[in-house]
């Protein structure tokens, strides 16, 4: 990567070009399009399988495509086990520093040694296949651990973010039916300890269903056991039952994986399911084309495992590929901001994938943080989770890379699996942009009678292909996966994305960002629906409308106007009571920038709040069309 050229294209370097796993785009982009099930059954055959597929693609039930069909697989079996019988198995599968400074490393073997033992504690705890286990914890070595033990034994796992609420975690270990929960006592986060077995143990007395709690220590503070419920990790692992040998379970490839929840427009969390086959297919190509992976480099995901972000670009992906994973457990800017580069520098990074806020946080405190390490091993940057604007790339790009480093803006969702929008290295770039569709992806932005719009113009973004890393659909709710995805194109079968975007002249995308009630804070994604639901669980509030405001660092803020009950006076000791209420009940993700007390909410004569309105009026901006006000 060199100077922009004079229409602000970042040309890749000729060092780049010549190490570039994949050399050429419009060609190969071109076949994929016209070859779909042939691009992707040549990708298949970099895993191991099992049994092979009899047929690619079944697309005879659409919006249920399914990949694979007929073949045998476990993602593990390629994450882990293939690596075990070849020269990876002595490589380094995890490099882990702890908030306080402890490090821990595992190579593929001890990684396969450690997810055994693990695996076979699950099933003396009597999980079997298709059971959801729930996974709250903090970013140890163990929340991989027990993703892939899970996933061994054909156990489905739920990860939940451990910076929600034991509300928000209740409701999903509920919804999923789930017995059994995965934690640890705590973690490490700005140098306190976070508390996550207390959260759990809420959690549980709200979950009728939850029958056994595994707790891992890692901070060592006392907790809450009860007998015939808790059990702590090291006491089961010293059992004989922990053995390290355990077999795969040999899954279909149309299998559940995984339920992750995310936030829709309306209502509840929905629980997305991931897939054995088409899945580990889709991850493990898009890494390694996108991310360049070589044997011996040195990946850093910088995300939490409990969003899509850690399950496919830190766990599975890297590890299906042999590669080194970085993971770090607490804050960016502990004890110092230059946490992070000294981490670079440590272990010799090669690629940093992390978020624009991430990467404006640490900006706002200047370059000399970063140049007092040595940020040479770094050879290709990611970023995800929200538009990255280009201030924030072009600092990313020299002060971090050098100029040396192309940037992969990566537009994907937890629905997507993986990668839907990207460049590649050998990529001409343009900061904010994520250039175009990965292979096989047939992407556009059209009106809302599915015409494209023209070059420049903003329109609904739609992807009108199947592809092997999409969701299988809503756990338990085929209606409303029908309902949010596949009905506004139900005609054309387009799938369609939440977003809005432009396409310009050159055919790069430009993401401008959610069109329905999803409100994107620090990349995070949260629910209009969810955060006023929690507003009007506090006595003095009747109604809330919550929208997202723009925020210097976080991209976006909540901004949240609420009508309070009578007897209540609006002040600001109530405006403070109310963001706790918030931060307790829902997490502090879901920390509102500030509350606006209001009489009235501007609403359609059939009783929906207009956020729009109230997001125009916010920022001074036209009200635009009011025609279906109410009053
Ligand atoms: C939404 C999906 C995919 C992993 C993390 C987020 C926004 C995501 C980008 C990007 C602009 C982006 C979109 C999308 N988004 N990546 N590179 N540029 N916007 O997954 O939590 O399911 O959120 O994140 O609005 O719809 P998610």
């Amino acid at each position: 990567m060199t100077n922009p050229t004079e229409n602000n294209l970042y040309l890749p370097s000729k060092e780049v070009i010549a190490k570039a796993n994949v050399k050429e785009y419009d060609n190969l982009y071109a076949f994929s399009i016209e070859n779909r099930e042939q691009f992707w059954a040549e990708q298949a055959e970099h895993l191991g399988w099992y049994q092979k597929w009899d047929k690619v693609l079944d697309a005879s039930k659409p919006p249920f495509f399914k990949w694979f069909c007929g073949a045998k697989t476990n993602i593990v079996h390629n994450a882990i086990d293939r690596h075990q019988h070849t020269e990876v198995r002595n490589k380094l599968a995890l490099i882990w520093e702890g908030e306080p400074g402890d490090v821990r490393s595992f190579s593929y073997h001890a990684l396969n040694r450690e997810v055994s033992q693990f695996a076979n504690i699950l099933k003396s705890m009597g999980v079997k296949k298709g059971d959801v286990v729930t996974i709250y914890m903090p970013q140890i070595p163990e929340q991989i651990f027990a993703m892939l033990a899970c996933a061994k034994i054909g156990a489905i796992h739920s990860v939940v973010y451990g910076g929600f609420s034991h509300e928000a975690l209740a409701d999903r270990i509920n919804d999923a039916n789930s017995h059994v929960v995965i934690t640890a006592d705590g973690g490490f986060r700005r140098g306190k300890v976070v508390e996550m077995k207390s959260v759990v143990n809420k959690a549980m007395e709200l979950s009728p269903t939850m029958e056994i709690c595994i707790t891992i220590k890692r901070v060592n503070i006392d907790v809450y056991m009860e007998n015939g419920r808790d059990y702590w990790y090291h006491d089961l692992v010293s059992l004989p039952i922990a053995s390290s040998k355990c077999d795969t379970e040999q899954m279909d490839a149309n299998d559940t994986l995984f339920l992750l929840y995310t936030s829709g427009s309306t209502g509840r969390p929905k629980a997305m399911i991931h897939t054995h086959g088409g899945y580990s297919v889709y991850i493990s190509t898009t890494h390694r084309m996108v991310f360049d992976i070589k044997p011996d480099d040195r990946y850093w995901c910088a995300a939490d495992p409990g969003w899509i972000t850690g399950h496919s670009y830190i766990v599975y992906g890297p590890l299906m590929n042999g590669a080194t994973i970085i993971m770090y457990e607490g804050a960016p800017t502990y004890p110092y901001p230059d946490r992070w580069w000294k981490m670079v520098e440590r272990y010799g990074i090669n690629i940093l994938y992390t978020s624009p806020t991430a990467i404006r946080g640490l900006m706002r405190f200047g370059d000399s943080w970063p140049n007092r390490n040595d940020l040479s091993s770094l050879r290709l940057l990611g970023s995800v989770g929200e538009p990255i604007n280009p201030e924030a790339w072009r600092w990313y790009h020299e002060v971090i890379g050098n100029n040396k480093c192309p940037i992969m803006d990566t537009w994907w969702q937890t629905e997507t699996g993986g990668f839907m929008i990207t460049p590649l290295p050998i990529t001409p770039l343009k900061p904010g942009s994520g250039s175009k569709p990965f292979f096989g992806n047939e992407i556009a932005v059209v009106d809302d009678d599915g015409n494209e719009v023209k070059a420049d113009e903003e329109g609904t973004l739609v992807i009108k292909s199947p592809w092997p890393g999409m969701t299988a659909g809503i756990f338990k709710d085929t209606q409303r996966f029908i309902d949010i995805y596949w009905s506004k194109y139900k005609k054309q079968g387009w799938y369609l994305t939440g977003d809005s975007a432009k396409k310009d002249k050159d055919g790069y995308f430009w993401i401008i960002g959610r069109t329905d009630d999803v409100i994107k804070v620090s990349g995070y994604r949260l629910g209009s629906a969810e955060i006023e639901g929690v507003m009007i669980s506090h006595p003095a509030i009747v109604e809330s409308a919550a929208i997202a405001l723009p925020h210097p660092i976080k991209g976006n803020c909540i901004h949240i106007f609420a009508i309070l009950r009578n007897g209540y006076e609006a002040n600001l000791e109530l405006e403070h009571d109310l963001i706790n209420h918030m931060v307790t009940h829902m997490g502090p993700i879901a920390k509102p920038e500030a509350i606006t007390f209001v009489d009235q909410l501007p609403k359609t004569r059939s009783g929906k709040i207009m956020r729009r309105v109230l997001k125009a009026r916010a920022l001074g901006l036209p009200d635009g069309d009011l025609s279906t006000l109410e009053d």
